[in-house]
């Protein structure tokens, strides 16, 4: 689909926008001349953007509900919705045999079922806008790699980039003006190294925190968020599917497909 090159007098909303890649995002479609509504659960930042006169709204992709208010506040204050961005999300690790099912319900109930909640409660509204609209979630380059240790992560990061996908067929085949963008991002310094901080009280797991950037990867890998917004931004502009941030990681991709075809080549 041809991608929305204007934002002048769009509307858009971006969960995870008070942190990191979120924020990035947030900053590159206001600079582009939209309006941006930050939405998040972390009060304190969400207040600290208010004073800086950002439109926040406070946000848990877990809960349909909140989402769904959310779609209706912002409708509601701007009449419609240009573009949702479904990018809040953790990502802490433990080895799948220790996690409990609690593990994997939190990451999965952000990193997806959050996703899916920003899908059904804007997609009606996206519909409906007689100028086109536009989606991005965001998945992780993980999904290619697949680090140990992070089987709920990659899960959900999989599924976003195949729901994302398969979402764009379909919309594009029933002749609606709403394209969809799925996100990799690579290494980009945010605070997702905390991501504890965002697990409801009373619910430890086996789950801990890890700061990649320390341990696995080189430090000239990394970028800052203001980069990654202003791929999103060049990516929707385009049109294009797939955003990336890092294209220097495509050995992760060709490793992962070739695997894929040596496995197919056995059973042809
Ligand atoms: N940083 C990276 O290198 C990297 C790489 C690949 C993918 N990602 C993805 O990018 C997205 C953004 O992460 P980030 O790195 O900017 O991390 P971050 O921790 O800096 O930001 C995440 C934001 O999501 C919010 N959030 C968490 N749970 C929420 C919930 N239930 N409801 C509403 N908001 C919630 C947090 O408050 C925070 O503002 C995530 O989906 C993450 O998986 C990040």
């Amino acid at each position: 689909m041809e991608g929305i090159t204007d934002w002048n007098g769009r509307v858009a909303v971006v969960t995870g926008g008070a942190s990191g890649i979120g924020k990035g995002i947030v900053d590159a479609f206001r600079e582009a001349g939209a309006t941006v509504v930050v939405a998040d659960r972390d009060q304190a930042a969400l207040a600290r953007l208010r004073e800086e006169g950002y439109e926040a709204i406070e946000t848990d992709v877990t809960d349909a509900g909140s989402v769904s208010r959310l779609a209706e506040a912002v409708v509601a204050a701007h009449g419609k919705v240009d573009l949702v961005v479904n990018n809040a999300g953790v990502g802490p690790k433990a080895p799948a045999a220790e996690l409990t099912l609690d593990d994997w319900r939190w990451v999965i109930d952000v990193n997806l079922m959050g996703v899916i909640h920003g899908i059904h409660h804007f997609l009606p509204h996206l519909i409906a806008n007689p100028d086109g609209a536009w989606i991005v979630n965001t998945a992780s380059m993980a999904r290619y790699f697949t680090p140990a240790g992070y089987t709920p992560y990659v899960a959900s990061k999989a599924a976003v980039e195949g729901l994302s996908l398969t979402l764009a067929g379909e919309l594009a085949a029933a002749g609606e003006r709403v394209g969809v963008t799925v996100l990799h991002p690579g290494a980009v310094r945010t605070n997702i190294k905390d991501s504890l901080r965002n697990r409801p009280a009373g619910n430890a797991g086996a789950l801990v925190d890890f700061d990649i950037a320390q341990k696995v990867l080189d430090d000239d890998l990394w970028i800052e968020p203001a980069q990654a917004g202003q791929i999103v931004l060049r990516a929707v502009r385009s049109g294009d599917p797939y955003a990336f941030t890092h294209p220097n990681m495509l050995d992760d991709v060709e490793r992962n497909f070739a695997l894929v075809r040596e496995q197919m080549s056995k059973y042809a």
